[in-house]
């Protein structure tokens, strides 16, 4: 078998068998098929997509290109809960600290940022110190300890999502169905959990913008991992506009620990809350969603969940004085406002092109090696249905470097629409798929 001869299959709309699907993900893994012909397998597959069975394929191979774990040592049922991705999208930070203060264990493995959006693992390397990459073992004993901790793929789990998924973020390969489906669940397969609630985002800041589309790719992955044995939900949420205020690395950080201390954005400590819910109830720790609720509620309250962040951080190598001190985070020098030219309510937004911005100004990769600026941010000053009047501003930009800050204001300028009349009221969770 040759990967050049995989890549024509694809390229001319053929279907792969399971041997060709392993024989491509064994190789890229093992280092024997190069960057640039898993690029061009990935833009064959983008452009002609994956059937049900090539998905499976795909999905199996990734998992299986490193161990699954187990925690046999553990008491208590782990839980995990993943993201599609989107624009300020931090409730991983939020709800791994509830949950595990709850009493349940969140082995959980997460991305870097990816497209247009922000990854849980660059969010976490803001803190200095924090150590996204511990070994299996270390990565057992922080789990122990604290019953929470956040690591990236390794060489040992899920491998092959972590190559791939450098290389489909700098190559535009992001936003297919299947290849988001074997991503994801790769990974979270490979965690040993009992549960996963996953958050599947849909609208202009989702790499899914159409509903329906989000619906089948929410399908495929509640399938996938029922069939697997593991208890498996995915709620439909709102990506029209950013969820939160803030988008950027130390930006995200602190407006998490903001919910954290009960404080900070309506609309992302909502879904928090209810995607810990689901996490609970599923993980047997409540009898109902309800109670799953409250337990959330009353964690947040009582400061037991910023205490679980704050003993997570430090176990992972973090600085914990973070919690108190938000000057430890790296902020960016500079500050300029987008204002609005028009008058009306603010109708919707290009949410997408705020990532976009973002990754301009340093916040995102345009190549794999590319370092992030943690310190770049946008802080949103308006939400969907909010009254606007010339020369309110909508975006503060903090910004380092100054070479892309024209085309990102301009960028973000063009990303809002506003009209005389007031849009009406959208849900966040829109759907459940899987109940
Ligand atoms: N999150 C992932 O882990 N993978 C994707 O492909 C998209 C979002």
């Amino acid at each position: 078998m040759r990967a050049v001869d995989l890549i024509r299959k694809k390229r001319d709309a053929g279907e792969h068998s399971r041997e060709e699907i392993n024989f491509l993900v064994s190789g890229f893994t093992r280092g024997e098929i190069p960057d640039y012909q898993m690029s061009a397998w990935l833009m064959a597959t983008w452009i002609r997509g994956l059937s049900r069975a090539e998905i499976a394929a795909l999905t199996e191979a990734m998992l299986h290109s490193g161990e699954m774990v187990s925690f046999p040592e553990l008491p208590g049922k782990k839980v995990d809960k993943h993201s599609t991705g989107g624009v300020g999208d931090k409730t991983s930070l939020i709800l791994a600290p509830i949950v595990a203060a709850g009493g349940l264990n969140v082995p959980m493995i997460s991305g870097r940022g990816l497209g247009h959006t922000g990854g849980t693992l660059d969010k976490l390397e803001s803190i200095p110190g924090f150590n996204t990459v511990l070994s299996l073992t270390d990565f057992r004993l922080v789990l122990r300890e604290c019953g929470m901790a956040l690591i990236g793929q390794t060489a040992e789990i899920a491998p092959a999502d972590k190559k791939i998924y450098a290389l489909r973020d700098v190559t535009s390969t992001v936003e297919n169905v299947g290849l988001i489906c074997a991503s994801i669940m790769s990974k979270k397969l490979a965690e040993g959990i009992d549960a996963l609630v996953l958050d599947v985002k849909t609208g202009s800041g989702a790499f899914m913008q159409r509903e329906e589309d989000s619906v089948l790719l929410a399908e495929l992955m509640v399938e996938t991992g029922q069939l697997m044995g593991k208890k498996t939900v995915a709620l439909i949420t709102d990506m029209d506009q950013p969820l939160g205020r803030f988008a950027g690395h130390s930006h995200e950080v602190i407006e998490s620990l903001e919910v954290l201390k009960s404080r900070g954005a309506a609309d992302l400590r909502e879904l928090s809350i209810e995607l810990s819910a689901w996490m609970f109830y599923l993980g047997e720790r409540t009898k109902s969603l309800d109670e799953g609720r409250l337990l959330a509620q009353k964690l947040l309250a009582s400061g037991e969940a910023l205490k679980k962040f704050r003993q997570g951080v430090s176990l992972q190598g973090g600085d914990a004085r973070v919690v108190d001190d938000y000057a430890i985070l790296p902020q960016a020098e500079n500050r300029t406002e987008v204002k609005s030219t028009a008058r009306g309510f603010l109708a919707a937004t290009n949410c997408m092109e705020f990532g976009v911005a973002l990754a301009m100004l340093g916040g995102g990769r345009e190549q794999k090696e590319d370092k992030i600026d943690p310190g770049v941010g946008l802080e949103f000053h308006k939400r969907i249905g909010d009254c606007v009047a010339v020369g309110d501003t909508l975006v503060t930009i903090h910004y380092n470097a100054d070479s892309k800050l024209a085309e990102a204001k301009q960028l973000i300028a063009e990303s809002f629409r506003i009209a005389d009349q007031q849009p009406p009221a959208k849900k966040l969770i829109r759907r459940l798929v899987g109940t």
